[in-house]
């Protein structure tokens, strides 16, 4: 294990005890939300309350028992999209609206009235293929494609709002107020509800504005294949969920995460995807903070109308797919993406969230990692030793042993007396070099980027107002406050050749532990009560935090070519839109054969959200792979779009020449297809870049003859080798179910 300087951490414990993490039933708003059962919904739409304009259909509805009124708001977005916003009429203080991930105010077409009358308004679109058939009591909506139900909203009255109120102790006591601050301030039942504070071990999460959250349930008709919100080590058809076992979308980091498991790891995707012959919808749930999703495919009988009245009806068994979404606060703003083929669906996220950054073409080949590259002589020895086995690469990196005490941006002179000389050195053979860079800020007043920081006030605060303060790899740190627009700005600045010291344009950039991780925070985390810029709570922005680092990051690198050039930026934490910044990789897995298994669901799971650049860490990070699991992973990353080696700091050296020649030549052979492939895969992300096509999916037989017959030879190269990774897939998933636990079936 490395020497560290007093106050630094050396190497995370060992994999993370289950009890660091919440199970579902541990979370008090999702608790406050099962209380809520399926059945007749208490919200009424007051249909006179309607107003039509060029961009919405506005209405409010009402809660029959709190009597607190909801604006509802209705558009048709071009493309097939329509969006519903719910937020309240009048909320005791603004509720927070993700910013920033749109990638700007969606076109808008007027919707128009059909019907308005016995408690049902019709709204058409532009074209008429849809109708949204609004039902006021109780207040349900219906989405209709040419007289086929596609989804249904609140159908099972889970439309849940908790409205913003003033604490209990600041009340004054009503007449109507009376009973509920007497049960309010019952302490068990505060706790138990968690409403105005909530505790996990000896975590206290005080929750100055109170509960805040916010669901609906969605009935997708006909369907019983959903995917999508990642990120779980799941497979890629979710599962039913039961009681307790929602999918969880809360960014943390999970050191030796166990496999098919629903709590959330690292980043997080809310958009599902729901497939049928001749159609594929998608749900994306605008929000950012801590959110579950359950799940429920069921057989529904359908009345099939007689053909003549002699004959008698006949009922059908139709799959129905029920989800329910769950999120902390904030608001509820939906997109629906009506497809209706899957790549229209992509295209609908593309057109909201943006697509793909087209990587520089260097990125597409082969990185070699490792926690870590000790020095500049053990840099050029494994570069050299690329060259000496014959075996193509593009990328070093250097992990956070490479710095100066874990402070960012700097260098451990004595390890690398001389890096713009490293970095010549691998720019002669046009090979980059990629270097860590975390959020957390080492607390050093002699560090100029955390004096600076403090001194602007820079970083997220505590609930008292300080600086917050938890433990990361350099020991206490602080950590910057992405959210804010100048800190982004002044961070992106960090990356200018003249201030980032020894840094030359080959030099790109990992952000890591962006969740953000904070070693002794609940589940390794900030706690929720941190404020943020505009004083928004952590809670808010939680799932935020590593796209904003990532956003920054990208620009600084643009900026300091003054944007002449394309940035590669690696993020461990994302959310729906990191596609424009760069890539992000499955984080922290394990060198067994169950962990290559699941890396494929894992990764097709974030390219069907948007995501096309992904990858997973081959040879797995923790453990040592045995040499046949080695070769295999090779084989596999060498057809993901992302493609690093990489491993732990206590794992054994494994660069690929190091398991006798055989293994070499098999490796060899593999990263070489990779680069024989490089157009093609260049042409896939130019695809993605400007099509909103996943790199990385399924490929019909038809399409494989679409491509083949309107392709360049390219293309058709393309085809040869998709069927070879086909076979060669399932040659491997064989291999994984032999080597791995039965029950490791995706
Ligand atoms: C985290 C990352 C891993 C990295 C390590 C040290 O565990 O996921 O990739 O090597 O931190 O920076």
């Amino acid at each position: 294990m490395e020497a560290v300087t007093p106050g630094e951490v050396s190497v995370q414990d060992e994999a993370v005890d289950k009890s660091t993490f919440k199970e579902c039933n541990q979370i008090a708003f999702y608790r406050r939300q099962k209380l809520l059962h399926p059945g007749k919904s208490l919200y009424r739409a007051l249909l006179d309350s309607v107003t039509l304009s060029d961009e919405n259909v506005k209405f409010q509805i009402i809660h029959e028992e709190n009597k607190v009124l909801l604006q509802v708001e209705i558009c048709e977005i071009e493309g097939n999209i329509f969006r519903l916003k719910i937020d309240e009429a009048a909320p005791v203080r603004a509720r927070y609206k993700v910013p920033d991930v749109l990638i700007k105010e969606p076109t808008t077409q007027r919707l128009s009235i059909s019907q308005k009358e016995a408690g049902i308004l019709v709204l058409s679109s532009v074209n008429e293929n849809y109708k949204l058939q609004v039902t006021a009591n109780p207040f349900q909506i219906e989405l209709q494609s040419k007289g086929e139900t596609v989804l249904s909203m609140n159908s099972n009255g889970l439309l849940y709002f908790e409205h913003l109120q003033s604490p209990p102790s600041a009340r004054k006591p009503t007449a109507e107020n009376k009973g509920e601050a007497a049960s309010d301030s019952s302490k068990e039942k505060q706790e138990d509800l968690g409403l105005w504070q909530e505790k996990f071990g000896n975590f206290l999460d005080i929750k100055a504005h109170g509960p805040s959250s916010v669901g609906m349930d969605f009935s997708l008709h006909g369907f019983d294949h959903v995917y999508g919100i990642p990120q779980h080590t799941e497979a890629l058809l979710l599962k039913n969920t039961s009681d307790g076992d929602a999918y969880r979308l809360y960014n943390l980091d999970i050191f030796g995460h166990k496999i098919h498991d629903k709590i959330g790891i690292y980043g997080s995707v809310p958009l599902l995807l729901a497939h049928k012959p001749n159609r594929t919808s998608g749900i994306f749930w605008l929000n950012s903070s801590e959110t579950l999703v359950d799940i429920s495919s069921k057989a529904v009988a359908e009345h099939m109308p007689s053909r003549s009245a002699a004959e008698t009806a006949k009922q059908r068994a139709v799959p129905l797919t029920d989800v329910r979404w769950m999120s902390e606060s904030g608001i509820i703003d939906v997109f629906l993406l009506m497809g209706p083929t899957a790549f229209d669906t992509f295209k609908q996220f593309a057109q909201l969230t943006g697509t793909q950054a087209l990587p520089p073409l260097f990125s597409l080949g082969y990185h070699q990692c490792r926690w870590n590259y000790e020095d500049e002589q053990d840099v050029k020895t494994v570069d050299a030793g690329f060259d000496e086995h014959d075996i193509p690469y593009d990328v070093i990196w250097l992990d956070i042993e490479h710095t100066d005490g874990k402070r960012y941006f700097t260098w451990d002179k004595k390890k690398f007396q001389n890096p713009r000389k490293m970095q010549e050195h691998l720019r002669k053979k046009k090979r980059k070099l990629v270097i860590i860079v975390d959020p957390h800020i080492k607390v050093d007043p002699t560090y100029t980027l955390y004096s600076q920081a403090k001194d602007k006030g820079y970083f997220v605060k505590d609930r008292n107002g300080q600086d917050f303060e938890g433990i990361c790899w350099p020991g206490s740190s602080c950590y910057l406050d992405f959210t804010n627009p100048e800190v982004r700005k002044w961070y992106a600045d960090q990356f200018a050749f003249k201030t980032y010291k020894e840094s030359t344009n080959i030099l790109f950039v990992w952000n890591d532990m962006n969740e953000p991780s904070v070693f002794k925070g609940a589940e390794l985390t900030m706690q929720k009560d941190a404020v943020h810029y505009n004083n928004w709570e952590h809670r808010e922005v939680h799932n935020l935090y590593g796209f904003y680092q990532q956003m920054a990051t990208a620009e600084g690198l643009i900026r300091r070519s003054s944007g002449k050039e394309r940035p590669f930026v690696l993020t461990r934490s994302f959310f729906a839109g990191s596609q424009k910044y760069g890539a992000v990789w499955t984080g922290d897995n394990t060198a067994e054969w169950g962990y290559l298994k699941i890396s494929i669901p894992m990764l097709l799971t974030i390219s069907l959200a948007g995501i096309s650049f992904c990858g997973a860490d081959v040879g797995g990070f923790i453990g040592d792979p045995e040499p046949e699991l080695l070769v295999r992973w090779y084989q596999a990353g060498a057809y993901q779009p992302f493609f690093r080696g990489h491993s732990n700091m206590e794992s054994k050296r494994r660069e690929p020449w190091l398991f006798g020649e055989k293994n070499t030549q098999i490796i060899r052979e593999a990263i070489r297809e990779r680069y024989v492939l490089l157009p093609y895969l260049y042409t896939l992300f130019y695809r993605a870049h400007t099509a909103a096509e996943p790199v990385m999916r399924f490929f019909s037989r038809d399409q494989e003859e679409t491509c083949y017959k309107s392709s360049s030879g390219l293309l058709r190269r393309g085809r040869t080798v998709l069927q070879g990774l086909a076979h060669q897939a399932s040659a491997l998933l064989v291999d994984c179910d032999r080597k791995a636990h039965p029950s490791l079936l995706c």
